[in-house]
């Protein structure tokens, strides 16, 4: 079956796109899926949580990917990561040009697709980790999925600034992917001791409906504290609330009640 190819999206920063990138991903490839990751961030948050800080693949990194005169060949691009059965195009400090550089090339909005449709046949789940705009790299983003998985941050007034983000995606279903869907919206960084945090869980779910991810993540330090290991949190401290939600929405997304995970020791 060819890959399902899901776009993580939210011009808000820091509401857990990169961290919900790595640790789902991270949990599937431990699932025996085959998994890819593209970094299409400039703050290339993806590719320094994975462990792979300032490297690229034999050709370059997304941003030769996204900015050569022809398509490339993407698999030139493609980076291992220390989870067996995860990959990476890596993203680096250079792509801040790409917004600009991107405009005066022809069919700009559709290179990530161009791009990312080679890898279709090689993978089960490829994911899209996109910055904290709504510019042309997150619409590229959006062009190139088959779904969006909207993260919202339980302790902010979630709802504001989501309207943006919906009228882009109404954007783009009228025009170059027709077919874009919701894969789901996850509350993260979730605190059930507050007030805001419960208020902002029922508002999210009159708002969006069975859109919503049943799996809520918690806030927990080890979530904040794996990037920095170049690790997922399932290789970090499986034990952890933080790898358990992430394990856990998962099982969500494969219509599992269980899921087998391959032993975490053997992938450090
Ligand atoms: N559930 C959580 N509990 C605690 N810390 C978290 C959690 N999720 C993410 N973090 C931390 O919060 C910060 C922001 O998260 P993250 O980088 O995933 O957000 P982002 O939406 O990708 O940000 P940006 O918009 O800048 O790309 C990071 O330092 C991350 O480690
Ligand atoms: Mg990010």
């Amino acid at each position: 079956m060819a890959a399902r190819i899901i776009t993580v999206a939210n011009q808000k920063g820091g509401v857990g796109k990169t961290t919900t990138v790595i640790n789902l991903a991270a949990s599937l490839a431990l699932a025996d899926r085959r998994v890819i990751t593209i970094d299409i961030d400039p703050q290339a948050n993806l590719t320094s949580g994975l462990g792979l800080k300032g490297q690229a693949g034999v050709a370059g990194t997304i941003y030769e990917a996204l900015t050569a005169a022809t398509i490339p060949d993407l698999t030139q691009f493609v980076l291992q990561t220390n989870v067996t059965g995860l990959s990476l195009v890596p993203a680096d400090r250079n792509l801040t040009g790409a917004e600009l550089e991107m405009v005066s090339l022809d069919r700009r909005e559709t290179r990530l697709r161009s791009l990312v449709q080679q890898l279709v046949d090689h993978y089960d789940y490829i994911f899209i980790d996109t910055p904290p705009s709504l510019g042309l790299l997150t619409l590229n983003g959006l062009v190139a999925a088959h779904t969006v998985l909207i993260p919202l941050h339980s302790e902010y007034f979630a709802l504001e600034g989501l309207a943006d983000l919906v009228l882009t995606l109404q954007r783009v279903r009228a025009g170059l992917n027709p077919d874009l869907d919701i894969e789901g919206v996850l509350l993260t960084m979730h605190d059930g001791r507050t007030n805001l945090s419960q208020q902002v869980s029922r508002d999210i779910r009159d708002f969006f409906q069975e859109k919503v991810f049943k799996t809520i993540i918690p806030r927990n330090v080890r979530l904040g504290e794996a990037p920095s290991h170049g690790l997922p949190v399932i290789l970090y401290d499986v034990k952890s609330r933080g790898a358990e939600a992430y394990i856990a929405l998962a099982k969500e997304i494969l219509g599992r009640d269980s899921i087998t995970l391959r032993n975490t020791e053997e992938h450090i």
